[in-house]
């Protein structure tokens, strides 16, 4: 827990606790970054004790946490009880989303392990060195992304999931190859939920766009080829 001095003091008590759990569980060593912090959560990059590297997202118990989570969170109908409770789950949900994009085979962290406010995920980089976001390393193919990236929303969307924050900004660039991480603000596909699904198709296009890429898919076509979802 060495490495841990320099950032415990930023922490709430309880979530000290459950870092110290995850230690004791072999699940984290020292707590080594950051590598990506948020207006209220934090992302960290250790070592399980056998030595495999992981992504630590920690979200913040703070009133200012609480009040960032998306008033749709509702919608998933779990906002209730008091704000320590509403991260905890909010965390879970998190980890949910992901392990569901992992089980039907989109290119994501693996999901290892949630507590209370802390998830663990497989780390994406090699030697320490994380992926950069595609915001700062462009350095792929448009229409090979694009294909891709398009495919996952619809696969995402017929299994009833929307990413919910979907942009460069949340999908890394390992060896040219497109990872999508941070389902904090995944929702489940409705017909009250698809103007984030939307949402997530313009912000696509607006960025590919830009990059160049002339024939983009419309959302009336996406939702198309999904057809299937809860109306
Ligand atoms: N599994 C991971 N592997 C490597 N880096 C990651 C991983 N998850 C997150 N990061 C880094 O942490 C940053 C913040 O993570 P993210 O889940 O997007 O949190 P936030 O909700 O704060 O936006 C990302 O931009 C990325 O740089
Ligand atoms: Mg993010």
């Amino acid at each position: 827990m060495q490495g841990n001095k320099t950032f415990l003091h930023v922490f709430d008590t309880h979530t000290i606790k459950n870092i110290v759990k995850l230690s004791s569980d072999g699940l984290i060593t020292n707590l080594l970054g950051p590598i990506g912090t948020g207006k209220e959560s934090y992302v960290f990059y250790s070592r399980d004790s056998h030595d495999n590297e992981v992504a630590v997202k920690i979200h913040r118990h703070s009133i200012l946490a609480f009040k960032q989570i998306p008033s749709y969170f509702s919608l998933r109908g779990t906002k209730s009880g008091g704000f320590l409770k509403v991260i905890d789950d909010w965390t879970r949900y998190e980890y949910s989303a992901l392990e569901k994009a992992e089980r039907i085979g989109i290119s994501v962290p693996k999901p290892i392990a949630v507590y209370r406010n802390i998830l663990i995920m497989g780390f994406i980089g090699r030697d320490g060195e994380q992926a950069q976001t595609a915001v700062k390393d462009s350095s792929f193919d448009v229409e090979e992304w694009y294909k891709t990236i398009i495919s996952f929303i619809i696969k995402m969307g017929k299994h009833g999931l929307i990413h919910g924050d979907l942009s460069p900004y949340n999908i890394l660039n390992f060896e040219g190859k497109p990872y999508i991480i941070d389902f904090s603000q995944s929702l489940k596909l409705t017909s009250l939920t698809k103007d984030y699904l939307e949402r997530d198709v313009t912000n696509i296009n607006n960025w590919f766009e830009k990059l160049g890429k002339t024939e983009l898919v419309s959302y009336k076509n996406i939702l198309e080829s999904i057809e299937n979802y809860e109306k």
